[in-house]
């Protein structure tokens, strides 16, 4: 049976109307059980994007400073039954509609850690979280690109708390009879968190490159994308990228770096920046790990760039590669992420140079620079040494060696098991979170506050 109150998270963009119609079967379906369906359209719905300022846990706990239709968004997703996400399968990943909203459902989370099935999480804010569905349609079939789907909508529903969920992919071309059972399917289906060896194995291939590159007769030019929406500090993902462009400018290349923003994706400042990727041999995609995933103005300026090279085309194949660092210790959370930026590549014909990952990004960087960051108490020497030997690879034009992935994963105290170093993560992760907050004047009691949660049911 389906729950009573449902939101539906409608993810198609411009150009998607093919969708339509698999949206309207879906929508009888919900209907014909007589559950309420709240639907947001959202590429009509204008909202800001998060800016990774941490407001919403430490200066107005659970609601996002940003005053919009985010916040109502998020409220309807805490009181409903079942949160049903429909996007266009995107390099395996959502559409950057999904993500717009996605990464703004922090704080419905408290910004407190502690352990749940055996890796750190956010704790619950809330007492009941929603079921979640993940339907994400393709054009055409690629299987690679629906497990990913899968286990992404998983790693969510993980996060989250959701009490169930499932997620499946339909193929836009099937027809109408067989897209309604698998619909009528997935509403129902109960499916397994992708934990542990799931996780672990994606990443292995997420951080792998491509079998071989054609060696490079010069230096080339390289582009630097910095994902990270933050401005009130450098962010690790700007200080991770730029010590590798700098590397590569060392050895000969030419370089070129952008921070993404809003304006970079539209008008005048989008094809400036195409002609940036134009320009480019090598790309270096760096981001922060936002809901198990790209951040939205990454994941947009993904489906810009497919859109463009995609209709052109190329003199020769470009390579990228990426870093992701990501919030929690366990830095496998980036696998999904990799791997969507593994997916672009294979979908724009790149060739995929490797991926590093990152884990406790903030804790280990915090705002500062790598000089700054190896004076201080928790070492960066392994993320140093990994991003030497990445950038020396990439400089010869070859792929990224695998020893580089794993130096980049390291715990940083040598010698320390990770239990205790997950333990202290824990300890002085929630400590800090503390003294920001009441720094702001927000004590511990408003720390906890439950604003979108439902008369009686908090
Ligand atoms: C909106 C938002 C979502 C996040 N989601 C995750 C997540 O799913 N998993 C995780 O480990 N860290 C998550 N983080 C933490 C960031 O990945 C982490 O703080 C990172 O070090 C920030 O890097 P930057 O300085 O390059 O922006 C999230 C942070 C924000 C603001």
């Amino acid at each position: 049976m389906l729950n009573r109150k449902i939101v539906l998270l409608d993810g198609t963009g411009a150009g998607d109307e093919d969708l339509f119609p698999i949206l309207d079967i879906l929508m009888n379906e919900l209907h014909s059980t007589g559950a309420t369906v709240q639907t947001f359209p959202l590429r009509e719905i204008k909202m800001g994007t998060c800016v990774g300022c941490m407001g919403c846990w430490l200066e107005t706990p659970g609601i996002c400073l940003e005053p919009d239709a985010g916040r109502d968004i998020a409220q309807a997703i805490v009181q409903s039954d079942t949160t049903i996400l429909f996007s266009p399968v995107t390099f395996g990943g959502y559409s950057s509609e999904i993500k717009k909203i996605q990464d703004r459902w922090i704080p419905i989370l408290m910004p407190d850690v502690g352990l749940y099935r055996g890796e750190v999480r956010h704790l619950r804010r809330y007492s009941k979280y929603p079921r979640l569905v993940g339907i994400g349609v393709q054009r055409q079939p690629n299987n690679e690109s629906a497990n990913l789907f899968k286990v992404l909508v998983g790693r969510n529903a993980f996060n989250f708390y959701a009490p169930t969920y499932a997620a499946d992919v339909i193929l836009s071309t099937d027809d109408p009879d067989r897209v309604r059972q698998q619909l009528q399917a997935v509403l129902v289906r109960n499916d397994n968190l992708p934990l542990g060896k799931v996780v672990t194995s994606l990443m292995q291939t997420a951080v792998t490159a491509s079998v071989s590159a054609p060696t490079l007769d010069a230096p080339g030019r390289a582009l630097l994308i910095v994902g990270s929406p933050r401005v009130k500090s450098p962010s690790t993902s700007g200080v991770l990228g730029g010590y590798v462009l700098n590397q590569l400018k060392q050895r000969g290349w030419e370089t070129e770096s952008l921070t993404l923003r809003g304006h970079l994706l539209q008008g005048k400042g989008q094809t400036e920046f195409l002609a940036a990727v134009d320009r480019a041999d090598l790309i270096l995609l760096v981001f922060p790990l936002y809901i198990d995933s790209l951040p939205f103005l990454m994941m947009k300026s993904l489906e810009v760039m497919a859109e463009h090279i995609c209709a052109r085309p190329q003199e020769s194949p470009k390579r990228l590669f990426a870093i992701a660092n990501n919030g929690f210790p366990e830095a496998h959370n980036n696998a999904p992420a990799l791997a969507i930026c593994r997916q672009f590549a294979a979908d724009t014909g790149m060739i995929w140079s490797g991926g590093l990952s990152m884990g406790a990004g903030l804790a280990l960087f915090n705002g500062q620079s790598i000089e700054e960051a190896q004076r201080k108490v928790l070492p960066v020497k392994h993320v140093i040494q990994a991003l030497d030997i990445a950038s020396a690879a990439l400089a010869n034009g070859q792929i990224v060696p695998p020893e580089a992935a794993k130096l980049m994963a390291k715990i940083p105290i040598p010698f320390m098991p990770f239990r205790l170093w997950r333990w202290l993560f824990i300890k002085l992760g929630n400590r800090m979170f503390r003294q920001i907050a009441a720094a702001n004047q927000v004590g511990d009691e408003e720390r906890f506050a439950q604003p979108y949660a439902e008369v009686g049911s908090a």
